[in-house]
């Protein structure tokens, strides 16, 4: 009995060291999981639901498994450096899908004492997949030339561009890598629409049309009548500068003599016409007596003396 009673504490004991070795340690960590890939424009991007773990900060490891890995090197995984002992929880895999196949991508969690089982995506993850964006467009009329501006989005895409004189049917189209694009000559006052979609080669796949964007030529008159009013109002305003500038001085010069011979006048007229002028001038003068306002010089010749006399006497 007392036997009996010695075990079963030994074994209650045992248990209870047992349990208390398990709560010691943690609880083990879940496995990431909600893995989903969100790819855009061939930027592959993995995710997953965080992982709640105590204590210390809760790190992700993502690895990668081809379609050579999978048939050709015994299964096995390749790391991704960049998503080493991440703290985020999603992980930039553009760089690693480097192929048009089927991947295999897992993750795990990490929080320094413990290590998770591997979460891993269900079903593959083909990168002719990726949702593809429609260009973003800018449209041009610069004069006659239609011009399209389309956003750069890397090597791997080309741009499919459609353009169509509005008014007629037909279509044309160019295939081009560039991001800037001369598109036609345009006939003067037509309406060009365009439209374009992206186009990744390595996985054969294009992306819906941009919304049709239209723009009008400049008209065949418009701009010529406006440019040529332009040039005569410029040679207008040259004539009329010169003119001005030539005839100003005249002007200044005429209106001095006028004044010189209202006032000052000096021998430009014949003598005769002079000296009755100066006489003439130099009475007005006398009478008003302001004689002092015109620097004259009243040369009084003798012989000249009985005509200024008469015309003092005459008026
Ligand atoms: C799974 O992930 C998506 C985004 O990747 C998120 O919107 C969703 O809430 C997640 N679901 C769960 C159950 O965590
Ligand atoms: C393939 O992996 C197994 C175990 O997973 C191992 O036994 C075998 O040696 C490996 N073969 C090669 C060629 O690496
Ligand atoms: C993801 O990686 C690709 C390739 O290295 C890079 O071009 C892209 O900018 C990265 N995207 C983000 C959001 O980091
Ligand atoms: C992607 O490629 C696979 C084969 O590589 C093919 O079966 C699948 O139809 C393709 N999907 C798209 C959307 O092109
Ligand atoms: C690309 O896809 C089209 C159908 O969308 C198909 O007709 C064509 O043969 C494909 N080209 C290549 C090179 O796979």
């Amino acid at each position: 009995m007392l036997v009996l009673t010695h075990t079963f504490i030994c074994v209650f004991f045992l248990c209870f060291i047992f349990f208390l070795g398990l709560l010691g340690e943690d609880a083990p960590l879940p496995a990431p999981h909600n893995i989903s890939i969100l790819s855009t424009n061939m930027k592959h991007f993995l995710m997953w639901s965080p992982v709640i773990g105590q204590g210390e900060t809760v790190r992700y490891s993502v690895e990668f498994q081809g379609e050579y890995e999978r048939e050709y090197a015994n299964e096995s995984w390749i790391p991704i450096c960049e998503c080493s002992l991440i703290t985020v929880t999603v992980c930039n895999i553009t760089e690693d899908i480097s192929a048009t196949v089927a991947y295999n991508l897992r993750v795990r969690a990490d929080n320094g004492a413990q290590r998770s089982e591997w979460g891993t995506l269900k079903g593959f993850f083909i990168r002719n997949t990726t949702s593809l964006t429609p260009p973003l467009m800018k449209v041009i009329a610069d004069g006659y030339h239609l011009l399209v501006e389309l956003e750069d989005m890397g090597p791997a895409f080309q741009f499919l561009v459609f353009y169509w004189e509005k008014s007629q049917e037909s279509r044309k189209m160019v295939k081009e890598v560039s991001s800037a694009i001369h598109l036609a000559t345009m006939e003067a006052a037509a309406e060009y629409c365009v439209k374009a979609q992206t186009y990744v080669e390595t996985i054969n796949r294009s992306s819906s049309f941009s919304q049709t964007q239209c723009v009008r030529a400049q008209g065949n008159n418009v701009p010529i009548h406006f440019g040529s009013m332009w040039l005569i109002t410029v040679l207008m305003s040259c004539v009329g500068f010169a003119a001005a500038a030539l005839t100003l001085p005249f002007l200044v010069w005429k209106t001095r003599k006028i004044f010189q011979y209202s006032c000052c006048p000096i021998a430009v007229l014949p003598d005769a016409l002079v000296t009755f002028s100066l006489c003439f001038q130099g009475l007005i003068l006398q009478r008003r007596e302001e004689a002092e306002e015109c620097d004259l010089m009243v040369h009084v010749i003798p012989s000249e003396e009985v005509l200024c006399l008469w015309i003092q006497e005459t008026l």
